[in-house]
């Protein structure tokens, strides 16, 4: 039997980063065809690999972009950018994907479960709605399978001040609601290994669910006394309901200011529970073990756990 070829878009990126180094690590006989729009951005280690070939081209180059997918048994994209990219750019990349038979397309997501949202309701996830049933519409023609891993919140994410939970610097948590209501989160690595078996798994197809922990505020809250040995604030900043009028007046005031806004969208769209996973596939891939909030905290000191989600 043939070697898997993966095709992955957007090759220069964390997540590509972590998806390659599990899959070199883990199937060494997978080749890989990194899709890059600068591939001398890519680290000499994994360009000189010699299962890793790079391809040059821009989102927009069908051409160079079906030289790439070449033979692949399936692409992952891990694009992330502007809503033309992840739209417009991603159909693109699966129209190529089509004209060259690769059989699975992994959707750039590693998202909540943005099917219960309504359009606009958070922006971010809209190109991502609109992908899905771009892939339902190929699938139903029978051209290509639509694959979307699903994993909450990046844990990186969730301690940089961004967004809102916790300001680290300050040792301050915010909790909008009770502070009981549970996050979803799972670690960029483990999620990426979990892309990487789903990766060669040519079997999975649809909507896959990953998680490594789940944790209300007040528990983060703990969990940083515990390991950091510091008592952290805990501000209530008013109700769910009070939440979604502040989200909504941080849009209205800026709506072409993502970075002011994007944080109450998320914490509006976790607290709620209504972009929470369904069950979970994790046992699918028994080989990877993923940590919980108290392993990723332990992971790192408390000045740079902030910034994790820049490491990479
Ligand atoms: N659940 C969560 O908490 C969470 C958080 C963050 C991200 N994510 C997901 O993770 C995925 C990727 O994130 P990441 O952190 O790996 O992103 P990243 O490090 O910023 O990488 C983005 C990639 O997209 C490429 N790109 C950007 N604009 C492009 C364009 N116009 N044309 C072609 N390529 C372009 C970049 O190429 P260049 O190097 O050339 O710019 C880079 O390879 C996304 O699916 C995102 O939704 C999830």
């Amino acid at each position: 039997m043939s070697p898997p070829t993966i095709a992955i878009a957007g090759f220069t990126g964390k997540m590509a980063r972590l998806i390659t180094a599990s899959l070199l690590s883990t199937h060494p006989h997978a080749l890989i065809h990194g899709i890059a729009r600068s591939p001398e951005k890519v680290p000499a280690a994994i360009k000189t690999h010699k299962n890793v070939t790079t391809f040059a081209a821009s989102a927009t180059d069908p051409a160079a972009l079906r030289t790439a997918l070449r033979g692949a048994s399936v692409c992952i994209c891990c694009y992330l950018g502007d809503a033309a990219l992840m739209l417009d750019g991603q159909k693109q990349l699966i129209d190529a994907c089509i004209a060259e038979r690769v059989p699975r397309y992994i959707a750039s997501d590693w998202s909540l479960d943005f099917r219960p949202l309504a359009l606009g309701e958070h922006p971010a996830k809209d190109p991502m709605k609109h992908v899905q049933a771009y892939l339902e519409e190929k699938e139903r023609e029978g051209k290509i399978k639509g694959v979307h891993v699903l994993n909450g919140a990046f844990m990186e994410v969730v301690w940089a001040r961004f967004t809102g939970f916790v300001d680290v610097e300050r040792d301050a948590f915010f909790a909008w609601g009770t502070g009981d209501e549970k996050i979803e989160v799972a670690a960029m690595g483990d999620v990426a290994a979990w892309t990487a078996g789903v990766a060669v798994d040519g079997g999975a197809s649809g909507f896959l669910n990953f998680l490594g922990d789940r944790k209300s505020v007040k528990e983060l809250a703990k969990l940083y006394e515990d390991v950091y040995g510091v008592t952290p604030t805990i501000e209530n900043k008013g109700t769910l309901e009070e939440l979604e009028v502040a989200k909504k007046a941080a849009f209205e005031a800026d709506p072409g200011n993502y970075n002011v806004w994007r944080g109450l969208f998320y914490q509006l769209v976790m607290l709620s529970g209504k972009t929470n996973l369904g069950p979970l596939d994790n046992k699918r891939y028994p080989m990877v073990e993923p940590k919980n909030v108290e392993a990723f905290l332990k992971e790192h000191t408390k000045e740079s756990v902030g910034k994790s989600i820049f490491f990479f």
